[in-house]
């Protein structure tokens, strides 16, 4: 009996080693694209993905400083000093950069910032609240061949921003008027917004 249970014991964890062994094996074929990645590869990843937040929080804080302005005290000046200054802070950074950048959305307000078709595949990894990703990097190749490290970096919908990209009716005039294709309203509190889209060229760097 007693030889039995040992042996039993012995198997288990026979079992158990091979389990640990194919996890141990599963995990290293998963981290095998993040080891490929080169060091200098990663930084520069990191670099854009600071930028990012940074660029969120500073939308984050601009629309804080409406939130007690109604809809009719919002006009084309005060936007001036929301979306806008964003826009033209991740400009100014991707020129001074020699990157591409862009916002996308699936709803977009400006028609220049409509999301292109094949991006669309992102939205529901943005959209599962259970399991999102902070950001995408991926390869991709530009018209003229070069390699590009493409950065997907997602922008949520925080209350602040509901006064101009809430209820369709309470958008203010200025808004209504000059986006007559705006879709960038009936946003809720935490929804997906859009995305920054980031190219950073990586041939040169690559064979310096
Ligand atoms: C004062 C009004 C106002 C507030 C508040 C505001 N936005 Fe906007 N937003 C706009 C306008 C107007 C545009 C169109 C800008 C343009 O012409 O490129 C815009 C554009 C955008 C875009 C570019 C994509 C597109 O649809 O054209 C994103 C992304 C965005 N807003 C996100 C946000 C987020 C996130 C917040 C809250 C943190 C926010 N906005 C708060 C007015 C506002």
């Amino acid at each position: 009996m007693k030889l039995i249970k040992v042996l039993n014991h012995m198997k288990l964890i026979k079992r158990l080693n091979i389990v640990t062994l194919l996890s141990f094996i599963f995990t290293m074929i998963g981290s095998i694209p993040l080891l490929a990645q080169p060091k200098w590869e990663q930084n520069l990843e990191q670099e854009i993905i600071n930028k990012l937040k940074e660029l969120t929080e500073l939308r984050q804080n601009l629309a804080n400083t409406i939130v007690n302005k109604r809809a009719d005290e919002i006009d084309e000046t005060i936007f001036k000093n929301v979306c806008a200054p964003v826009g033209v802070a991740l400009q100014n950074w991707a020129n001074e950069k020699g990157f591409e950048a862009f916002q996308k959305s699936h709803k977009a307000r400006n028609p220049q910032n409509v999301l292109p078709s094949q991006y669309q595949k992102f939205l529901s990894q943005f959209q599962n609240k259970a399991k999102r990703p902070t950001h995408i990097t991926q390869h991709a190749h530009t018209e003229s061949g070069n390699t590009v490290l493409e950065i997907i970096y997602p922008i949520y919908v925080v209350s602040s921003c509901l006064k101009c990209h809430g209820k369709a009716e309470d958008r203010p005039a200025f808004i209504k008027s000059k986006y007559p294709n705006d879709l960038a309203y009936n946003f809720r509190d935490g929804d997906l917004r859009g995305f920054f889209l980031i190219r950073a060229p990586l041939t040169n760097k690559a064979n310096p």
